[in-house]
């Protein structure tokens, strides 16, 4: 039987390798100056698990010192914009943040549910401050008023995989962004 090729269920690539490493490179610069002068620590907050391969780029490209962390939540969607809930799945476990500059890297922006709730929760913690960056950010699905501070592509309504991105856990593993092909989701 021949092997299964992942890469046969992609219509098509709507981020390519090159402009993932572009952009990159854009939020790294842009991280490296923001933080440069501060003398609190920087905590980068991978939320897990599609935020992994954009926060293993992102740490390889910064300059400046930066510790790294994860959290996992799970959220679900209540069809308004006060009904929908955030879990955490895995905490954050640090005493005091009072010193710590928190940037929470995600692969995506969706409703908004998720970024919304963490950066709440995490100043309620005692960080010093909390910054968000997304690889991309899908504003047409916005449920919550939501902005990131370092957004790496807008993109349309589309069904995206890849770099982090799962359907049914598969795909997080391509090295791009590609639209799926309705058939193996309907
Ligand atoms: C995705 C994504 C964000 C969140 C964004 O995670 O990684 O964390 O959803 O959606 P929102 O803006 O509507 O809150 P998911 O729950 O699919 O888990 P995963 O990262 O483990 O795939």
């Amino acid at each position: 039987m021949p092997k299964r090729n992942i890469k046969n269920d992609i219509l098509r690539i709507l981020v390519t390798e090159d402009e993932i490493q572009q952009i990159v490179k854009m939020i790294s610069a842009r991280i490296d100056a923001y933080y440069a002068d501060r003398d609190s620590r920087l905590l980068l907050l991978g939320i897990l698990k599609g935020s992994v391969v954009f926060m293993g780029d992102l740490m390889k490209n910064i300059s400046i010192p930066v510790e790294i962390d994860f959290m996992k939540v799970s959220s679900y969607g209540g069809g308004t914009s006060s009904g929908g809930s955030v879990n955490i799945i895995l905490d954050l476990h640090r005493k005091d943040l009072s010193r710590t500059d928190i940037l929470i890297v995600e692969d995506i922006i969706d409703s908004g549910r998720t970024l919304s709730y963490l950066v709440n929760y995490l100043k309620l913690k005692g960080a010093k401050s909390v910054r968000t960056c997304t690889l991309l950010d899908k504003p047409e699905r916005r449920e919550v008023d939501f902005q990131a501070d370092w957004v790496g592509a807008v993109i349309p309504n589309e069904f995206v995989v890849g770099y982090g991105l799962d359907y049914d856990e598969q795909y997080r593993a391509l090295p791009y962004i590609g639209i799926l092909k309705p058939d193996v989701y309907s």
